[in-house]
């Protein structure tokens, strides 16, 4: 006979207390976000159901669409010339939809290599290349010195007839970041996944920035593609309906990530309230000057990233120039006090703090006790 299937009986949340999270994504959200879902979560106004369980085209769900669709306007200066778009299948698909809709025939794309996802960026662009005479052109990488560092815009080696720059502004793998937005003559084109909105963007330089939202923004599931018009118009003709920018920018075309994009929207208006990127901005400053600060302050901790490309979204560092064993026993004993995800990725090794949008002051706090207190017991 068979058997009923039993329901999770993992505990409610409400009995188990929130740790320290420094998960590199999908990244901590913010808590007030957390606790709004969670009491809209069976039921979303007067619908009757939850927000999950309607159509997309309802005007519940058009709101909250429409709504974090302004967010995003506001807190970037957007105008009426840029589209925002949610997409799927992550920065991943973007790595190869930018090119199948901007690399010109016969021409070229400028690419900045610095750490892995830019890599996956200029490999995609390569394969999209082939059939059509053209290339991605790699005007400046790091890759020989392990993408620790930012290569000096006065070393970039740019093409004349690029149809773009592509560059990762933040290496959530290498901890690097752009200090600085590229200035140049074309239009850029950002994966701004692991830094965006953590501080405010020129988005004048920009023809089309993309992020998945996974790590500032919300939970895994929308990409956020924001294109704006005149660089829109620069695009092929005849590509595949879902992965040409136009069939989203005319409309809602199919059904959108839309647990995704309701949770973005709530993270938006908690950014909103803080004050907007100039305030984000400041608090991740913050952050990111205490744990540098605290890695810089002893020989016990080195950081990984050359100081002048420092990210200050994921903080790289290791212990005794590489001592696995101390770093492993770091990790643990970091667990057990209640500060998750320190392991850094393994192209680097040693300790990654992932310290987004969402990550408070007080977990960064914490942490930076915690390392004093490791170094007293293991310097
Ligand atoms: C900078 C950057 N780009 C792209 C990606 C890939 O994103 P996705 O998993 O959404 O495809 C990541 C994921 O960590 C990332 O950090």
């Amino acid at each position: 006979m068979m058997q009923p299937v039993a329901y999770d009986s993992t505990p409610a949340a409400a009995d188990h207390k929130r740790l320290h999270n420094f998960s590199a994504g999908p990244g901590t959200l913010p808590l007030e976000v957390m606790l709004e879902v969670r009491d809209q979560l069976p039921v979303y106004g007067d619908l009757g159901s939850s927000i999950m369980e309607i159509s997309h085209r309802s005007p519940a769900y058009t709101e909250v669409n429409e709504r974090a669709v302004a967010h995003l306007r506001t807190l970037l200066g957007l105008g009426d010339d840029w589209h925002v778009l949610f997409l799927q299948g992550g920065a991943s698909m973007q790595f190869h939809q930018v090119p199948l809709n901007f690399l010109p025939e016969g021409g070229s794309a400028d690419y900045l290599n610095t750490g892995s996802w830019s890599k996956k960026a200029i490999k995609e662009a390569q394969i999209v290349g082939q059939s059509r005479n053209a290339a991605p052109h790699v005007a400046a990488s790091s890759e020989a010195s392990n993408f620790n560092y930012i290569p000096e815009p006065a070393t970039w080696d740019l093409s004349p007839d690029a149809a773009y720059l592509h560059y990762t502004s933040n290496n959530t793998i290498f901890g690097t970041e752009f200090a600085e937005e590229p200035d140049v003559d074309v239009p850029l084109v950002c994966d701004a996944s692991s830094d965006f909105l953590s501080r405010p963007m020129s988005v004048e330089r920009y023809g089309l920035i993309y992020a998945g939202a996974q790590k500032n923004i919300g939970p895994a599931g929308a990409t956020v593609v924001l294109v704006k018009e005149d660089f829109l118009q620069q695009r092929r003709d005849g590509l595949p309906t879902m992965l040409d920018y136009r069939t989203h920018t005319a409309k809602l075309f199919n059904t959108p990530p839309v647990f995704a994009v309701y949770m973005i929207e709530k993270v938006l208006r908690w950014l909103q309230n803080l004050g907007g990127l100039p305030a984000i901005q400041k608090q991740n400053e913050e952050k990111a000057a205490r744990l540098y600060g605290a890695i810089d302050a002893t020989d016990f901790y080195q950081g990984t990233a050359r100081e002048d490309s420092r990210s200050k979204m994921n903080v790289t560092f290791r212990i005794k120039g590489g001592d696995e064993d101390l770093e492993a026993r770091f990790i643990q004993e970091a667990k057990g006090e209640g500060l998750l995800a320190l392991k850094g990725y393994r192209s680097v090794g040693g300790l990654r703090a992932s310290i987004y949008n969402a990550c408070a002051q007080e977990s960064v706090e914490a942490l930076v006790q915690f390392m004093q207190e490791f170094e007293r017991t293991n310097g």
